[in-house]
């Protein structure tokens, strides 16, 4: 098929300028506990250790359970990448039939969708409607609300935050000393395996069904239509695209958005994994740990860059303005939504897939081909002026806009869409974590006076 052999061409060149001596940092086990190098925002602390992702920032490599993601959009499908994220391995034809009969089955949610629609679903943004519904899915109670699942008091007292024993021993000006200490998941063990366990496989299904069912039915809310009901014959994907838009996608359509799928579905600490894991490890419910990373994840600085892409190409308008854009946007010191990462200081290697794919969906697409001519305009420019000086480069977000615009999708989708993916790793990483649970607790450094002398209301300043 046309598209596999675009993503065949273009990892294969991404691949070839890799350096194959480069030894990969970052890996081996951590003999806790670790002295690392902290920057502000926690850039640069070892929180975990995981098997579920690898992002090689300098060589711009990233893997899925030690596959690589070049080989995974080329030849897997979303539903098994997201068995690989969740289990460790890949499939057989059997395990991948019966984890697919679950993701059908849980694609239902007529329960949560009623209690959506008593929402004002079109004047929210969509990720805040999301947030909202994945709430109601945990409408049931789960064991979390049960009396088998209150923490004995000395397990209680564990669980107060400022009764942890200290963890953050700061040791010098730029190093610190983290503790780790293996504390005891506190989850009954007749707590059972349904969905109605707080942290079951069960759930993390529910959930990546869940989100795909639910950001298709926000789509439609929005634009006063109904939402539809799942169709079990088709993928992920195609099943994604037909219930927003009530037409069954062509094979080309359904293979760009497995792809666009599998390469958002997990991408190291970023942070809404992070916000996930942070209310997972308070052992709070799967349920909210993932509203938390859709939270998270709506920010411009995250998620939310790809809508900016958007909006800033239309902004822009034409090929002949980008030159003069450039110049203001670096002198106003603008950061270019879609460009940079903390991580890759050369191509994300998501966007060397989407970038071919974009251009092959725009030959086709009068209406999004002046934007996508912007926007290689623009790449070029920033490139060959932030490229080699600071690793400035086009990150996912930069095509995935275009090729969803080209699909239809209205812009405010753009997010959510990226929840319908990422919630493949928040539940992976969330699982992972409670197998060693630690709360997460870091300090800061109070930099305020001491000793101040209370004044009564009346006698202060103004
Ligand atoms: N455009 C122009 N210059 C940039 C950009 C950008 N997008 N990103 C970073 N820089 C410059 C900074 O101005 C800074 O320059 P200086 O050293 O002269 O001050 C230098 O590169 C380093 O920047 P930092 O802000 O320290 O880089 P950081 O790693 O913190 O930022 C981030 C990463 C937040 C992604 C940033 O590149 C950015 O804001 N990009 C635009 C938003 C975006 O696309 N976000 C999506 C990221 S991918 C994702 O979350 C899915």
């Amino acid at each position: 098929m046309e598209i596999t052999r675009l993503i065949s061409e273009a990892t294969a060149a991404a691949v070839s300028r890799r350096d194959p001596g480069a030894v990969p940092g970052w890996t081996g086990r951590v003999k806790w506990p670790v002295t690392c190098t902290v920057g502000p925002g926690l850039e640069g602390a070892i929180a975990c250790e995981t098997k579920i992702g690898y992002i090689d920032g300098a060589q711009g490599s990233m893997l899925y359970q030690g596959y690589d993601i070049y080989d995974l959009c080329t030849h897997s499908n979303f539903e098994e990448v997201c068995y690989l994220l969740l289990y460790g391995k890949l499939p057989t034809e059997s395990q991948m039939a019966a984890f697919d009969a679950k993701l059908k089955e849980a694609r239902y949610l007529s329960d949560t969708l009623r209690l959506l629609d008593n929402f004002p679903v079109e004047d929210m943004h969509p990720m805040a409607s999301l947030r909202l519904a994945t709430t109601f899915m945990r409408y049931r109670l789960t064991w979390r609300d049960s009396a088998a699942a209150r923490p004995r008091p000395d397990e209680a007292i564990a669980s107060d935050e400022d009764s942890i024993p200290m963890e953050t021993k700061p040791r010098g000006e730029s190093r610190a000393i983290y503790e780790f200490r293996r504390q005891r998941l506190l989850r009954p063990a007749n707590a059972g395996s349904t969905r109605d366990d707080a942290a079951s496989m069960e759930s993390c299904i529910h959930l990546i069904s869940g989100l795909a069912t639910l950001t298709a039915a926000i789509s439609r809310l929005r634009q006063g239509k109904m939402p539809l009901e799942p169709d079990p014959d088709l993928s992920h994907a195609a099943n994604f695209l037909y219930m927003m838009s009530g037409r069954r996608p062509t094979p080309e359509e359904e293979r760009v958005m497995d792809v666009c799928l599998i390469l958002h579905a997990d991408h190291g600490m970023n942070a809404s994994t992070f916000a996930a894991m942070v209310v997972a490890s308070t052992l709070s419910d799967i349920y909210l740990s993932i509203g938390s990373g859709i939270a998270a994840l709506s920010g411009p600085l995250h998620g939310g860059a790809n809508e900016e892409v958007l909006h800033l190409l239309r902004e822009i308008g034409t090929c002949k303005a980008v030159p003069a854009w450039f110049a203001k946007a670096t002198e106003e010191k603008r950061k270019i939504p879609g460009f940079g990462h903390r991580v890759y200081k050369t191509y994300d290697p998501r966007a060397v897939v989407l970038s071919p794919l974009a251009e092959h969906l725009v030959a086709r697409n009068k209406e999004v081909r002046p934007l996508f001519r912007v926007a290689r305009a623009l790449e070029k420019r920033v490139v060959a002026t932030l490229g080699k000086n600071k690793g400035i480069y086009p990150n996912v977000d930069y095509y995935s806009g275009l090729i969803y615009s080209c699909m239809g999708i209205p812009v405010e989708m753009f997010t959510p869409i990226f929840a319908v993916s990422r919630v493949a790793g928040w539940t992976a990483r969330v699982m992972e974590y409670l197998g060693n649970n630690r709360i997460f607790r870091p300090r800061s450094i109070y930099i305020g006076e001491h000793g101040k002398e209370f004044v009564p209301a009346k006698d202060r300043d103004a």
